[in-house]
């Protein structure tokens, strides 16, 4: 059950804090363009919130879809700077990334601050892509297992994920939740982990998954990969058996890298 390749192959761009409008209308130019004739793989770019509507516009009629790189747990009130999921629903999100690590290191993140975020998003009816990975000093100590379960276990506590068969979520595949395995080593560090390790911690998410829920969710669930993916490493890990796709930072700033990366999982 645990390499079911009819999981569409996931391709998604975190553009960090990058970009304003002129940079953003340009690399849209080049990179809408450059995929046209991909199919097959479900594109999407988590931009700043500041270019979610331009962004969104660009896109329309692309297929490529739109995520945010956060959101707040409130539905609306005093909550001076933050985003609803309502608001980024309105601006048409498919997608929004919760419990990035950087997120979790900067800002404090916690698992149950990241788990009332999945709450909000699934209630919105928006597809969470719920980051997990351990530090450099976790995986020496040999623990990447141990924090992942616990990480998962704390984020994912009491929801109830409909059955993919529902179609109730907004992802591409009528989904609710993707999960993008990033150690934490290897973010912005040009030193990604060997495909075969990141095919571990995937496959030990995925039977996490089915104990957690069931096994048609552990199926159906896309789990990506992220951590210093370029084109040049990209096909070592969309192969991997339990690997789904990525989840890019540094390369996916470049168009013509991030097309590559998609004309690559299309040829898969
Ligand atoms: P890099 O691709 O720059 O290592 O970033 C990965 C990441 O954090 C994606 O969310």
């Amino acid at each position: 059950m645990m390499s079911d390749r009819a999981r569409r192959k996931l391709l998604v761009a975190n553009w960090k804090m990058h970009f304003v409008r002129a940079q953003a209308l340009e690399y849209l130019r080049v990179f809408t363009e450059r995929v046209r004739g991909v199919q097959k793989t479900e594109i999407v770019l988590a931009p700043p919130f500041t270019l979610l509507e331009t962004v969104g516009r660009a896109l329309h009629g692309t297929g490529i879809k739109l995520a945010a790189q956060d959101l707040f747990y409130e539905r609306e009130g005093a909550f001076t700077g933050e985003i609803s999921a309502i608001m980024l629903k309105d601006l048409g999100c498919a997608y929004v990334i919760v419990g990035h690590s950087e997120r979790r290191r900067l800002l404090g993140e916690t698992d149950e601050i990241i788990n009332k975020k999945l709450r909000a998003a699934l209630d919105a009816q928006i597809a969470a892509i719920l980051c997990v990975g351990e530090t450099l000093e976790e995986r020496r100590a040999g623990r990447t297992h141990a924090v992942l379960e616990t990480q998962m276990r704390g984020a994912l506590a009491g929801l109830r994920l409909p059955s993919p068969s529902e179609g109730r979520g907004d992802g591409g595949e009528g989904e609710c939740l993707v999960i993008s395995y990033e150690p934490v080593w290897a973010i912005g560090t040009g030193v990604n982990a060997a495909p075969e390790e990141a095919e571990a911690s995937a496959l030990f998410i995925r039977e996490l998954v089915a104990q957690l829920f069931n096994t048609e969710i552990a199926q159906r669930i896309r789990i990506l990969y992220g951590g210093s993916v370029k084109p040049e490493n990209f096909g070592g890990f969309v192969q991997q058996p339990n690997i789904d796709g990525a989840l890019v930072g540094g390369a996916s700033l470049d168009p013509e890298a991030f097309a590559q990366m998609a004309k690559i999982a299309e040829r898969l």
